[in-house]
């Protein structure tokens, strides 16, 4: 009977947990921010809310910046002791991918669930609610504990990251507001992995979309035009010339493995449109690639290669190419001992007994265009050993490893926004790889 006795003292103690758990104000809180449907482009006065009571609450000052209406930025401002040195940014964005529960959810997207097991459930747990609540708590402890921080801390919220940013980080980072924070370091999302350290993004690969249009012989479909006269021939010769690049990179995706993602080119074919008739040989039907270029890639002379295999794909016909996104490269952050931000970063997580590592992530963040502007970044969102669900169903945080990410902000606040006047140069862009691309 002795191990019946072993499971119940065991399920007693999971159960206190979970009950701890619900009772803790920093996890309610992340609930809380769970359920407000955040998904992009929908109405964000409840998350303004939100954030106004959590401003009142801390005692900061808070900003709703309002680029674009109905796409608030917000602002939040822990002033630190000598407001003339560099701050630091901590940025998360406010929106969600959608969710629904017929993708086939445990648990409602938007209920935050906890369950017996002391794991979190909705959309945004790792997506990243969870890192904005992390930094709100962690600054909150800081000033609870009167903990002096030596440069100003913002915290901001963007409305639109899942979108591209055009409304938020792109405006945001030209802005006088901006200018005004005289940011030294930004921190923003990085990703969970199923492996036992964190990873640091400091690079992101730039996207570019494509759409092609083929145009061909219509007619009735009893005819038998040359294959490539016709629209689909001509799409049948583009799909092979871009999946056999594909294919080459596949090789080397399956050589070098996701977390060396900075390294290939991934290339998908998500859109196939055309036809108007199944009697009908369609005059023009459309592709959608979504390209995700290497760090090293020539733009100039990939542009070419996509232009050529174009042309040869037409076959004497009409094919176009329209870009739909096309970013520039932008440039790298520096991760060598000349760093003070990613040497201190490094070795806080370490002593949080986090170990991290360097990586470029495969998809892009916001990150890009506060690099691309000049100043360092970093990606990290504290889930290790963590199944990576961002976008997925089920998405969901086990509470305790939310919890141990506001210890380990606590550690990386206060030694980031202490590093003094001299230890970093007043000049940001220092800190960024002059040589991208
Ligand atoms: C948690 O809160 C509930 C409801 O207020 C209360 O019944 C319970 O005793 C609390 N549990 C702990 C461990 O504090
Ligand atoms: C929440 O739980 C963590 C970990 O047990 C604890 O350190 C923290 O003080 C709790 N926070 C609150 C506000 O109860
Ligand atoms: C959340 O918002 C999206 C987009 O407006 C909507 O389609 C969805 O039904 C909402 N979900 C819930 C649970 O309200
Ligand atoms: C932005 O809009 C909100 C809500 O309408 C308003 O409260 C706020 O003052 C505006 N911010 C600025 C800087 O005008
Ligand atoms: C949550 O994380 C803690 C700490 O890593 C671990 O002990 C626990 O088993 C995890 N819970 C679940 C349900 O995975
Ligand atoms: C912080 O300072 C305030 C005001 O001086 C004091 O009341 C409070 O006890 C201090 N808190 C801690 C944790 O030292
Ligand atoms: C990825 O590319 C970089 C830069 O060219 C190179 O230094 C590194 O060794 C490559 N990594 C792998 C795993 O091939
Ligand atoms: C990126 O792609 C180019 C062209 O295929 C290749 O020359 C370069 O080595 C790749 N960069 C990395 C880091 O693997
Ligand atoms: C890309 O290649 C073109 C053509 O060879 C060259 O002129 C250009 O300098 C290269 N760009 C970079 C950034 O190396
Ligand atoms: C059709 O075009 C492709 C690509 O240009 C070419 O390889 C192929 O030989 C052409 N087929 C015919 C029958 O002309
Ligand atoms: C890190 O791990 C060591 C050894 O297990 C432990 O003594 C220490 O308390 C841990 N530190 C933190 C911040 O969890
Ligand atoms: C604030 O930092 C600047 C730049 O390092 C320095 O010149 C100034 O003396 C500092 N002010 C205070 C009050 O420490
Ligand atoms: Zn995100």
């Amino acid at each position: 009977m002795r191990w019946l006795w072993t499971l119940l003292c065991l399920s007693v103690l999971q159960a206190a947990r979970s009950e701890d758990y619900a009772n803790n104000t920093s996890i309610q809180l992340f609930q809380q921010y769970v359920q407000i449907n955040t998904t992009t482009n929908n109405d964000l006065t409840p998350a303004v809310e939100f954030w106004t009571t959590q401003a009142a609450d801390a005692g900061v000052e808070m900003t709703v910046l309002n680029f674009t209406e109905g796409y608030p930025v917000i602002v939040l401002k822990w002033p630190g002791t000598n407001s003339s040195l560099s701050s630091i940014m901590l940025n998360s964005h406010m929106d969600v991918v959608p969710a629904s529960e017929s993708d086939g959810w445990t648990y409602p997207p938007f209920s935050a669930y906890l369950d017996d097991e002391g794991v979190i459930w909705g959309r945004g747990t790792q997506d990243m609610k969870s890192v904005s609540i992390q930094y709100l708590e962690a600054l909150k402890k800081l000033k609870a504990d009167n903990v002096t921080l030596l440069r100003d801390v913002y915290m901001t919220l963007m409305p639109d990251e899942e979108t591209g940013a055009a409304n938020g980080m792109q405006l945001f980072v030209k802005s006088d507001e901006f200018a005004a924070m005289n940011v030294g370091l930004e921190l923003d999302e990085g990703t969970s992995y199923a492996l036992p350290y964190g990873a640091i993004f400091y690079q992101d690969k730039s996207p570019w979309q494509i759409q092609i249009d083929c145009y061909g012989t219509s007619t009735h479909s009893s005819q038998f035009p040359a294959t490539n006269n016709t629209a689909t021939g001509m799409c049948r010769n583009v799909i092979n010339k871009f999946l056999e690049f594909r294919d080459a990179e596949y090789v080397k995706y399956q050589a070098v493995g996701i977390l060396n993602a900075g390294n290939y080119t991934s290339v998908n074919l998500n859109k196939l449109n055309g036809g108007t008739a199944n009697n009908i040989i369609p005059s023009h039907v459309s592709l959608v690639f979504d390209i995700r270029l290497n760090i090293t890639i020539n733009e100039t002379l990939f542009e070419a290669q996509l232009n050529e295999w174009i042309t040869e794909a037409a076959a004497g016909g009409n094919v176009t190419l329209t870009f739909l996104q096309k970013d520039a490269q932008t440039p790298a952050t520096v991760i060598t001992a000349d760093n003070p931000y990613y040497t201190t970063f490094v070795s806080v997580c370490q002593q949080q007994n986090l170990t991290v590592v360097p990586l470029v992530p495969p998809g892009a963040t916001d990150a890009r265009y506060i690099r691309a502007a000049g100043y360092p970044a970093f990606g990290f969102s504290p889930m290790p050993n963590t199944e990576l669900l961002l976008h997925s169903p089920n998405e969901r945080l086990n509470a305790t490893t939310f919890l141990t990410g506001i210890d380990i902000y606590i550690a990386l606040i206060k030694n980031l926004a202490n590093l003094s006047g001299d230890e970093i140069s007043a000049d940001p862009s220092s800190y960024i790889v002059k040589t991208a691309g």
